[in-house]
């Protein structure tokens, strides 16, 4: 039994690591040492901050966060901005207010806007949409190991323009290594240096690129940290009542036990 399983447990290995080589074009995105993974993992606010600053100053000018409210920025386990600085940030962005029957300025309690440029996605659940590790063959091994990639997605996204661009049917396409099919009707948003940290933190592509899928992933699950206390707290349950279960078993079939 032990036997088999130590093979199991072997083969499992191997074949997630065939897997690298498997996934063909995926290759070039690496796995990245985010925070808040593993079972005990947090949110960098700092990196949130940093995330949204790169968020505000770039991505926004084409892409929404339509589902993520203003006022979470100052939700503990988040950005956690302080209240009179999300009130400050939401007065940037107009919303439609149909009771006014016009726009207004946003205040907390509106949401981020929707995408204003057309055809560039709502960014709202981007991290959890997107995947950067699949496979081997369905078998869920690499993502048990990994994580399903979203963030790590992103980030290579943001980094992975060769520089070639063409035209095709009217618009301009840029090839990009981590986008399947790799060309992509995005031009390249970040170039390194886009914006100025107040921490003082390194503005360098890589860096701008992981804080803004780090925050990516905080807006398409807030909630994350909460769910894994929730998470800890059932196992321990669990175990307990493992253990209470197996004594009950022991006490009730000990008179018969003896007999023999
Ligand atoms: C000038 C407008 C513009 C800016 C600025 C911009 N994007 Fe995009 N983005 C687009 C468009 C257009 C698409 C759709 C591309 C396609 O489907 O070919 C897109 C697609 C994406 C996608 C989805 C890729 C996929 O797998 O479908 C992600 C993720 C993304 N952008 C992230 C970002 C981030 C993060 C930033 C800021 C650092 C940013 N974008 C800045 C226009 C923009």
């Amino acid at each position: 039994m032990i036997k088999k399983l130590t093979l199991s447990a072997f083969a499992a290995v191997i074949l997630s690591a065939g897997s690298a080589f498997a996934a063909g074009d995926e290759a070039s995105i690496h796995d990245a040492d985010f925070s808040y993974e593993g079972p005990f993992g947090k949110y960098d606010q700092n990196q949130l901050q940093r995330g949204l600053k790169v968020y505000t100053e770039v991505c926004s000018a084409c892409h929404g966060l339509q589902y993520v409210a203003l006022r979470t920025l100052g939700d503990a386990g988040g950005p956690e901005l302080p209240e009179e600085q999300v009130r400050a940030y939401s007065t940037q962005f107009e919303v439609f207010d149909p009771e006014l029957d016009d726009f207004r300025e946003a205040k907390p309690s509106d949401h981020f806007p929707a995408s204003g440029l057309e055809n560039a996605p709502d960014l709202s659940l981007m991290a959890k949409k997107r995947a950067a590790f699949h496979g081997p063959y369905g078998t869920g091994l690499n993502q048990l190991i990994q994580g399903i990639g979203g963030p790590e997605y992103i980030a290579a996204l943001l980094t992975s323009y060769t520089g070639e661009e063409k035209e095709e049917a009217g618009s301009t396409f840029y090839e990009n290594t981590a986008f399947p099919g790799g060309w992509i009707a995005m031009a390249p948003p970040l170039a390194g240096e886009d914006v100025d940290f107040d921490d003082g933190h390194s503005n360098e592509i890589h860096h701008e690129a992981e804080d803004v899928a780090a925050f990516l992933m905080w807006t398409a699950e807030p909630k994350m940290m909460a769910r894994k206390q929730a998470g800890f707290v059932a196992v321990l349950m669990l175990l307990l009542l493992s253990v209470l279960l197996y004594l009950v078993n022991k006490k009730i079939w000990a008179p018969y036990k003896r007999k023999h």
